[in-house]
């Protein structure tokens, strides 16, 4: 959904705000807000609790409402699933819709095995940036393996939950 955060009548672009502007039916530009989804794969629902020394301490809801607070120009929506065709279905949906200006996924595990994943970017036109919150190219050998990351437009790895902050800076 757009919410219209004011009207112009000359062409707008504040991307630290975050804003977009699109001309309306009588011409005039409005100044509408960008719609950035974030989809987390298996397992990100336990960040807190799970393997605290790789992951940190806080949980995803905790960092989201900092990053809504950091981000109040721009529509951020989150949505997690430890079910590969759910993330599959989520990110059909998202591009569909036709009012999501980007796509910020962490795939988890997924992102080492999954072709059907990396088959969906490869098949939307909506961009997307990978984030992988612990570093996986100093991890064990399996997580080099990278299946989904050519298929997108870019992949911040290693910096922790600031990742998801950069990832949205990335595609206003
Ligand atoms: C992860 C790295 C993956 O290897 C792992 O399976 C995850 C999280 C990360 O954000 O560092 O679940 O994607």
């Amino acid at each position: 959904m757009i919410k219209t955060v004011g009207l112009f009548i000359f062409r707008c672009k504040i991307p630290e705000f975050g804003a977009k502007s699109e001309k309306n039916l009588s011409g005039m530009y409005l100044c509408v807000m960008k719609h950035i989804a974030i989809v987390n794969g298996p397992n990100l629902n336990l960040l807190g609790t799970r393997e605290p020394e790789i992951y940190g301490g806080q949980s995803f809801d905790d960092y989201f409402q900092g990053l809504q607070a950091r981000w109040l120009g721009v529509t951020l929506t989150a949505f997690q699933s430890n079910v590969e065709g759910e993330i599959i279905n989520e990110l059909q949906r998202l591009a569909k819709s036709g009012t999501c200006d980007g796509i910020v996924l962490n795939a988890a595990a997924y992102s080492h095995t999954s072709i059907a994943i990396a088959d969906t970017l490869k098949a939307i036109e909506t961009p997307v940036i990978l984030v992988h919150i612990s570093n996986v190219f100093s991890r064990e050998t399996e997580r080099k393996t990278d299946l989904i990351v050519a298929s997108a437009r870019g992949l911040i790895c290693g910096l922790g939950l600031s990742g998801y902050d950069l990832a949205v800076r990335a595609l206003m």
